[in-house]
């Protein structure tokens, strides 16, 4: 069994309707936390555990999570030539996090379905699933933690919260 864990789903297709109106116009995945928007704080600590290969799952009016992590060659155009060097790496950075891929979930079925949107994506390998609106803190990655049970186990392991 191949237990090396390189993939991972992030769903982000949900409508929010909690947060309404906020989220209307704004997917919650996009709300700042300081300086970042929600859901490159969860790709990071995917990445942190190891992970090299990512689908996002997104809705038909979600583009500004795909733009956010898209090169915008215009934007980087006009950085370099203002020789805004430290905020030119800092959108360049982003782009280099990992293999991101975007997969639209066409009706809002919920969370289960929408990983499943990533059946041929992930194929036989193992993989994690980070939700894109909730960032978990504390001194352990806790993506990496799970890997680390997974890698033991070799069972299907998930995390909760109190
Ligand atoms: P939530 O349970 O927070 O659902 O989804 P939601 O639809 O986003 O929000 P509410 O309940 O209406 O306020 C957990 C995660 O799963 C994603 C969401 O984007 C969120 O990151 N999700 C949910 C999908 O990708 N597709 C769905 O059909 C539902």
């Amino acid at each position: 069994m191949n237990t090396k864990v390189s993939k991972a789903i992030i769903p982000a297709a949900g409508f929010g309707t909690r947060f309404l109106p906020l989220t209307k116009a704004q997917p919650k995945e996009m709300l700042p936390v300081v300086n970042k928007p929600t859901i490159q704080w969860v790709i990071e600590e995917a990445v942190d555990a190891g992970i090299t290969d990512i689908a996002v799952i997104i809705s038909e009016h979600k583009q500004s999570i795909q733009n956010h992590f898209t090169l915008d060659n215009k934007l980087e155009g006009v950085l370099l030539k203002a020789n805004k060097k430290e905020e030119l790496e800092k959108i360049q950075e982003v782009n280099k996090l990992a293999n991101i891929e975007f997969i639209i979930q066409k009706e809002q079925k919920g969370l289960g379905h929408a990983v499943l949107c990533a059946r041929d994506f992930i194929g036989d390998n193992p993989f994690t699933v980070l939700l894109g609106d909730t960032i978990c803190y504390g001194s352990l990655n806790c993506t990496k933690a799970l890997v680390e049970i997974f890698k033991k186990t070799k069972k299907s392991v998930f995390a909760v919260e109190e």
